[in-house]
């Protein structure tokens, strides 16, 4: 049995931010029947509350005396990334509320509260939170999920039922064990989430792009489906590395990724005991090779390099150049055509950009769009 800092029936503790009373008091008297309720006025007492105890869950009104809300939530966000916040508002400031969301918030209330909303977000909420409390610490405390085969297999399996009993409905679970790839996705999701909820937009956009190369090239249907999937594992590599952050993994001028080498490598180890497609795993291992042999982990070039893993080279390098994310500048849609034009039969398969070119100037989804609803 694995033990994490928030188990599965003990009582989350929740922190109420709101300056005015009314909503402060019917708030605190509905979560005290499920939680611990601690609460704050302003902004410099949240902080204070922050940093003398641990809170898993805050109720953050956006509209505070001492600062704005979103500028609350980001700072905490930066220190205490594992504490889930959700916004409170009223139905004229939906348009800030999802900026929050867009900075980390876990979802949002509207005023005046309906208990019912209220209890079912709170609680999804800190189911979430289990999950990637739990991942977290599995991902700190199981280097061998990504040792030999044999010890990540053994590693995944007390993981993966652990997740289980975390995350499924009693009714479901017998259903859902026939399964595989049922449980597994939601655990590999929830695991690029717990290492950086940016890391798992990215992970999306990467695997939507991918998709749109699939629809123009003549892939058979598994093909497909492992150029999806591989797109959106290509970075599992990286949950094992200690205090990554999205927004600080850039690109550099170089074209190449400034984050550790070792994730490619780590990335084929975790996923080789889970049964994904040959395809899936050449993805993960060849994302970062290049067309001129310059690339890692091993020089490979040209046509060398397997389709799959050129198309999401391509993929992962545009959206490092557009992602608009915190803490990070994106590039419009036209000065990000040039900027990776310019590595057309350096970095990739001069035709497959081409043809990348002209899907993503076509498509009709901002890569803003695409990004996972929160507190699922
Ligand atoms: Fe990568």
């Amino acid at each position: 049995m694995i033990t994490t800092s928030l188990q599965s029936g003990t009582q989350p503790t929740v922190l109420v931010v709101d300056d005015e009373a009314g909503p402060r008091d019917a708030l605190k008297f509905i979560l005290r029947t499920f939680c611990n309720v601690r609460s704050a006025e302003n902004a410099k007492i949240a902080l204070e509350v922050l940093g003398q105890e641990p809170i898993d869950l805050i109720t953050l009104d956006q509209k505070l005396p001492d600062r704005h809300g979103l500028e609350l939530l980001r700072e905490i966000k930066h220190h205490q990334p594992d504490v889930e916040v959700i916004i409170v508002t009223g139905y004229g400031s939906l348009k800030s509320a999802m900026e929050g969301i867009r900075h980390g918030a876990a979802g949002y209330l509207l005023k005046p509260f309906n208990v019912n909303e209220l209890t079912t977000l709170i609680q999804q909420t800190m189911d979430k939170k289990r999950r990637l409390d739990f991942l977290r610490y599995c991902l700190r405390t199981l280097p061998n999920l990504w040792g030999s085969e044999e010890e990540s297999g053994r590693a995944w399996n007390t993981v993966k039922t652990e997740y289980a009993s975390l995350s499924i409905h009693p009714q479901n679970h017998d259903a859902l064990q026939q399964d595989e790839m049922m449980t597994l996705l939601p655990l590999l999701s929830d695991a690029l989430e717990a290492t950086d909820r940016q890391l798992l937009n990215h992970s999306s956009r990467v695997s939507f792009y991918a998709t749109l190369m699939a629809s123009r090239l003549n892939l058979t249907v598994s093909e497909q489906k492992a150029l999806a999937l591989g797109a959106f594992l290509h970075d599992v590599g990286k949950t094992s590395l200690p205090s990554y952050k999205f927004s600080e993994d850039q690109i550099l001028p170089s074209g190449e990724a400034s984050v550790c080498r070792e994730h490619v490598d780590r990335g084929v180890r975790m996923i080789a005991p889970l049964g994904l497609p040959s395809e899936t795993r050449e993805i993960i291992a060849s994302h970062h090779e290049r067309w001129d042999g310059q690339g890692y982990p091993h020089g490979l070039q040209a046509t060398d390099i397997p389709l799959l893993a050129r198309i999401v080279g391509i993929a992962q390098a545009f959206d490092h150049l557009t992602a608009d994310a915190p803490g990070r500048v994106a590039l419009p849609l036209e000065a990000a055509i040039r900027q990776i034009s310019l590595q057309s039969d350096t970095h990739f398969d001069p035709q497959l950009l081409e043809l990348f070119v002209q899907v993503v100037k076509n498509s009709p989804v901002s890569p803003r769009a695409i990004e996972i609803a929160p507190a699922a």
